[in-house]
């Protein structure tokens, strides 16, 4: 089915998406506006727009109020990297007195389309075949309202859906408002709602202040709905955990849980295996090759890309980093660094931004490397700290090496040639060039380069004396 376009704009008049985000957010207890908490790496609001804009509709509205400068900064900001291509227009609510106020002040946007879905910014969970089939629904019905239910284990906090015994909506109980037979009621309204907007500019202006907080609940229109004659609707949606709202950090963190699940599985289901779901973390943009093996205590984050035929963890955390085929990764922590083919890291490294290490190289235990680059066949093995430098191929550093590259006020580079061999426990004070295949005895102390070829020993030499 397709939602809009000039065919079908004719006969519908226009298919918008209202997107409500305006809202304290009280229950979050935070300085963060709700919608811009993270959920496997992205902000929330990006999973709602990510949807509404594969709806294809003709227009997305999004009601922003409290902090809405840095709400719609960051969507703006953000529009390209999130593949938001659809228009999208800002509506400001002043204050934020109620879902249904929010809508009220939306009607201009509103009122450019026949049909729209109304949806929130705290429902990160809905999926887009769900939406699909909810407006499908919406259309085959010819209702004025339809609004997307779920059946809850535990529908406490949501608004309860009143049916008639014929089963017709008659209407929604917030739970605030809910007698106990309402409330012990499990079908629940999710807030997302597909509204024919002439019946919804209507029933949204006879709204009137509910509860303590004198506020406009959205979920009022069905009953003036219904007053005018309209049909409101119910369509379930597959299963509960699509419609959870999110409201506090309990349901954050269930929400983050579900994602982080459905990302995995989408991983395992091309050929990853992922050893233990439940101990193991990605974000959203996170990719993994065929056959490689995500092990427990794995955290990868941000735009990670790992190869194929890798093995990482257990217990690795990587944040931005791109891991060629056939590496191993082990008890270590990575941030934007590009480790090559055939390449191992840890256990215990800590490998830092800007570092390229391979094809085939080995940076090891306790070990740290910083902006540096360890060429093909190079090892850093063990107890060593590595930062501005460039090892060309085959160099193998002695365990205990670092290099001296800060003076207290900048930084200098070291530079180690080809099939270099250092011995354990050298310190390069920077900046030094040392050439191709030259030979650092153990303990010295690089002050000065030194030659292709040449042995360097910088350490006093030992002296034995008999004991008084
Ligand atoms: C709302 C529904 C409830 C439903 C639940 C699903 C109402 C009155 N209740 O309750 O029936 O079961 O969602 O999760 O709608 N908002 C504004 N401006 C405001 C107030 C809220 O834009 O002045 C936005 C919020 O940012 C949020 C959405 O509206 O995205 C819903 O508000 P929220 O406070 O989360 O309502 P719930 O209590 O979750
Ligand atoms: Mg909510």
């Amino acid at each position: 089915m397709k939602l809009s376009g000039t065919g079908r704009k004719a006969e519908h008049g226009g298919f918008g998406v209202l997107i409500l985000a305006a809202g304290k957010g009280t229950r979050m207890h935070s300085d963060l506006p709700k919608v811009l908490h993270p959920l496997s790496g992205r902000p929330m609001i990006h999973y709602v727009l990510r949807i509404a804009n594969a709806l294809k509709p003709d227009g997305i509205g999004v009601v922003i109020g409290h902090h809405g400068d840095e709400v719609r900064k960051l969507i703006q900001d953000s529009l390209k990297d999130w593949g938001i291509s659809r228009p999208i227009t800002f509506i400001r609510q002043e204050d934020p007195t109620g879902s249904g106020a929010a809508v009220l002040e939306a009607l201009p946007f509103l009122k450019k389309f026949q049909t729209s879905l109304v949806t929130c910014g705290d429902a990160p969970l809905l999926t887009f075949d769900t939406l699909f089939a909810l407006i499908n629904h919406h259309r085959n019905q010819k209702g004025q309202v339809t609004i997307l239910t779920a059946r809850m284990r535990d529908p406490k906090g949501y608004g309860r859906i009143l049916r008639s015994p014929i089963g017709e909506v008659l209407r929604i109980v917030e739970d605030a408002h809910a007698n106990p037979k309402e409330a012990a009621i499990n079908e629940i309204n999710s807030g997302t709602y597909c509204f024919e907007v002439p019946l919804l500019v209507s029933a949204v202006k006879k709204l009137t202040p509910q509860g303590s907080k004198r506020e406009f609940y959205l979920t009022d229109c069905m009953e003036h709905v219904r007053a005018e004659g309209g049909r409101v609707g119910g369509f379930p949606a597959p299963s509960q955990e699509e419609a959870i709202g999110i409201n506090n950090r309990v349901q954050l963190a269930q929400a983050d849980r579900i994602l982080n699940r459905r990302l995995l599985e989408r991983l395992m289901l091309s050929g990853v295996t992922v050893v233990d779901p439940n101990q193991t973390y990605v974000d959203s943009d996170v990719e993994v090759g065929q056959d490689s093996v995500l092990l427990p205590g794995t955290i990868l984050r941000g735009k990670t890309k790992i190869g194929k035929q890798c093995r990482i963890g257990p217990y690795t955390v990587m944040e931005d980093c791109s891991i060629g085929n056939e590496c191993s990764v082990v008890f270590s922590f990575l941030r934007d660094a590009r480790i090559l083919e055939k390449t191992s890291v840890g256990p215990f490294s800590h490998v830092r931004p800007g570092t390229v290490a391979g094809p085939r190289a080995r940076i090891g235990n306790f070990t740290e490397v910083k902006a540096s680059k360890i060429g093909y066949g190079s090892k850093v093995p063990h107890l060593s700290y590595i930062g501005d430098a460039e090892l060309a191929e085959d160099v193998n550093i002695g365990a205990g090496t670092i290099t001296c590259n800060y003076d207290g006020k900048e930084k200098h580079r070291t530079t180690i040639g080809a099939k270099a061999f250092v011995g354990s426990n050298v310190n390069f004070v920077a900046p030094v060039k040392i050439g191709k295949g030259a030979l650092i005895a153990a303990g010295s102390t690089i002050t000065e380069d030194v030659p292709e070829g040449d042995l360097a020993i910088a350490r006093s030499r030992q002296v034995n004396k008999p004991r008084k």
